[in-house]
């Protein structure tokens, strides 16, 4: 298939950004979008040119760091998928013949070269959680910490969040809600995450506001997510929050970090 790809170029943090054209007159199907980009990037250095930066590692949707705005949306046209599943018959069934290639435009995610994001505020977010205080070591008996079936199969779902930031690059106020109650109700679901559960949900929320926008219900953030990640962990993390506010636990005398 021909495709004609428009790759955001910035050399750095601080460069001028532009468009670049570039014609695949011949990119099959088969291949994933980074594989096209592959394709791009030994054209360019056998021209002597510099390859387009581009973040991957695992291309399986497993590490989050494939983030692109594929014709103005986080990770392409194909729902639950992240950009190295990609695949270009995708594209073709959909009649796409020219691809506009954008970094995440997000103001917490500055621009480090041509389609390379700083996602270290996410980081930020992680640290503040802390740590779990549930016994490490050997593995204890499986039925020792019942857990109801319905929790472990919630706390699974929002174990899947790969912190890949399209819901941040997606939503109009860049706002992280989705990526913040993921990686929350993930642990605040489980009998093991009880212990910090009030700590934990204030600092990660307080964090979170630092660095992001507010959530407005534009719901744009379900919809990118690869994951497939549900809103309705927004609403579990909402209240905890005001839940954690209204115990006054700085008074019953646990600390927050
Ligand atoms: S919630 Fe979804 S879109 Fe947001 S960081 Fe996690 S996997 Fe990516
Ligand atoms: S390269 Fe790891 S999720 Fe895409």
């Amino acid at each position: 298939m021909h495709l004609t790809l428009k790759v955001w170029r910035q050399a750095g943090p601080t460069a001028p950004g532009r468009f670049e054209s570039y014609d695949v007159p011949d990119a099959s199907p088969d291949m994933s979008f980074l594989e096209l980009l592959d394709v791009v990037n030994e054209e360019l250095l056998a021209e002597g040119k510099e390859p387009i930066a581009f973040d991957h590692d695992c291309r399986e949707g497993i590490c989050g760091s494939c983030s692109m705005m594929i014709n103005g949306q986080a990770h392409g046209p194909e729902r639950g998928t992240a950009t190295c599943q990609l695949h270009l018959r995708k594209l073709e069934h959909r009649g796409v013949r020219e691809v506009t290639v954008e970094p995440w435009r997000a103001a917490a995610f500055p621009i480090i070269k041509d389609l390379v994001v700083d996602r270290t505020a996410f980081d930020r977010i992680i640290e503040a959680g802390g740590y779990i205080t549930a016994p490490t070591g050997s593995a204890p008996d499986a039925n020792l910490i019942p857990v109801p079936k319905a929790a472990a199969e919630a706390s699974m779902d929002a174990a899947a969040c790969i912190g890949c930031g399209a819901c941040v690059a997606a939503c109009p106020n860049g706002a992280a809600q989705l990526f913040t109650s993921a990686k929350l109700s993930h642990l605040n679901l489980l009998p093991q995450g009880q212990a910090e559960r009030w700590s934990r949900t204030v600092a990660m929320v307080e964090t979170m506001e630092t660095f992001f926008g507010s959530c407005t219900n534009h719901q744009e953030c379900e919809a990118a997510c690869p994951k497939e990640i549900s809103i309705d962990f927004i609403a579990l993390m909402n209240r905890d929050y005001v839940k954690a506010q209204l115990k006054q636990r700085r008074l019953a005398g646990q600390t927050f970090p």
